[in-house]
C-alpha cells in the first residue's frame, strides 16, 4: 500500500523502505558497493632540480616540489601507510626544443627515480610520467616540425629514448602521457628489445585537453603558450575516449587511464566496461584545487569531498585513482 495513513490508523505506510539500511553507520558500511582503500591510490610527485627543500606550489596549497630528501621520506611515508603507488614528475633547471633532460641518465627524473626504488625497493611501484613536456622550452609533449607542430612520429623517437632512460634508472612503471599516437606500442617494443621485459605500461589513454590542468602547469614551471588541443582529446568525444584505451591496450598497454576523473567519469565507466585491464583514472591538479580553495572558504566540508569524490571515481569503475590526497586519505583510512 501507498497510502501514508493519513485518516485510516491501521495502514503503517511505504512496505519498501530503503532507509532502513541508511538508519547506522555500521549498517551503511555492510552494504556499501564500493571501497576506498589505500592500495587503490598512487601518489604523484614532484621533484625539482637543484631544491634543497621543498618548495610550495601556490596553486596547490599543500602540494610541493620535492627536493631529493623530501621526496624519499615522502616515498617511505606513503610505502608505510599502504598507499599503491608513486607517479614522478621532474622539473629540470635546464630546458631546450627536444626535451634533453628527459633522456640524460643524470635528468632530475631518471635521478629520482633510483633515489626513490632506493628508498622503497618494491615495496612501493614507482612510476614515471613519460613525456616531454616538463623538459621543453616551448612546453610541447613532443619535438615540433618546421613549422612549429608537433611532430608525431619524430617524438616516437623520443619517447622510445625517454622510456629506456627511465627503465635503466629502475622504474616500475612507465606512464606515457603525451596523446602522440602509437606510443604504447613503441615505448613497448622499445623495453622489450633492451631486455626491459618486466616494466609495465601505465597508459594514459583517454587524456583530455582540459583547464582543470591548470595548477599542474604552475607545479611543473611550465612554458607552454597555447594549448594541446591537437594531441589531447576534446571533451566532447566520450566514445573516442573508449577508442583510445582500446587501441593502447592492442598496442600493450598494462593498465589504461583516463584523465582528468570527476568531469569524465562516463569515459571511466565505458573504459571500465570496454577493456580487461585495470583502469586508472587520475583526479588532476584543478579538481584537487578546486575543492581545496572551495574549503578554505569555508564553503564545503574539505575532508567529505574528498572522500566523496574519489569514492565517486571508484564507483564510476577506476581500479586505481591517483590523487594528491593519497598519503593523507591513506592515513585517515587507517
Ligand atoms: C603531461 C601531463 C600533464 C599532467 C600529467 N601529465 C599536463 C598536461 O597534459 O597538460 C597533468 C596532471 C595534473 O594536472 O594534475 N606530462
Amino acid at each position: 500500500s501507498t497510502d501514508v495513513g493519513g485518516g485510516t490508523p491501521w495502514m503503517s505506510g511505504p512496505v519498501v523502505r530503503p532507509r532502513r539500511l541508511r538508519r547506522t553507520p555500521a549498517l551503511r558500511r555492510l552494504v556499501a558497493e564500493t571501497s576506498l582503500e589505500a592500495r587503490q591510490l598512487i601518489l604523484p610527485a614532484f621533484v625539482r632540480e637543484g631544491a634543497t627543500e621543498p618548495h610550495p606550489i601556490a596553486a596547490m596549497p599543500g602540494v610541493v616540489q620535492h627536493s631529493t630528501d623530501s621526496l624519499r621520506r615522502a616515498a617511505a611515508e606513503a610505502a608505510e601507510l599502504g598507499v599503491g603507488g608513486l607517479m614522478l614528475f621532474g622539473v629540470p633547471e635546464h630546458k631546450d626544443a627536444v626535451g634533453s633532460g628527459g633522456t640524460d641518465p643524470d635528468g632530475v627524473l631518471n635521478l629520482a627515480i633510483a633515489d626513490v626504488k632506493a628508498e622503497v625497493g618494491d615495496a612501493l611501484p614507482v612510476m614515471s610520467d613519460l613525456c616531454l613536456d616538463e623538459f621543453t622550452d616551448h612546453g610541447h609533449c613532443g619535438v615540433l616540425d618546421e613549422r612549429g607542430q608537433v611532430d608525431n612520429d619524430a617524438t616516437l623517437v623520443r619517447y622510445a629514448e625517454m622510456a629506456l632512460a627511465q627503465a635503466a634508472a629502475g622504474v616500475d612503471l612507465v606512464g606515457p602521457s603525451g596523446m602522440m599516437d602509437g606510443q604504447v606500442a613503441v615505448v613497448r617494443a622499445a623495453l622489450d628489445a633492451a631486455g626491459h621485459t618486466d616494466v609495465a605500461v601505465l597508459a594514459y589513454a583517454a587524456k583530455y585537453a582540459s583547464a582543470f590542468y591548470g595548477p599542474f602547469r604552475e607545479a611543473v614551471s611550465s612554458s607552454l603558450v597555447g594549448d594541446r588541443r591537437t594531441y589531447q582529446q576534446d571533451a566532447a568525444n566520450g566514445r573516442e575516449g573508449v577508442r583510445e584505451a582500446l587501441l593502447d591496450v592492442a598496442e600493450g598497454a598494462d593498465l589504461v587511464m583516463v584523465k582528468p576523473a570527476l568531469p569524465y567519469l562516463d569515459v571511466v565507466r565505458r573504459v571500465r566496461d570496454a577493456v580487461d585491464v585495470p583502469v586508472a583514472a587520475y583526479q588532476i591538479s584543478g579538481e584537487y584545487t578546486m575543492v581545496e580553495l572551495a574549503a578554505e572558504r569555508g564553503v564545503i566540508d574539505r575532508d567529505q569531498a574528498i572522500v566523496e569524490t574519489l569514492t565517486s571515481i571508484r564507483r564510476a569503475g577506476a581500479d586505481v585513482v591517483l590523487t594528491y590526497w593519497a598519503t593523507e586519505v591513506a592515513r585517515n583510512l587507517r
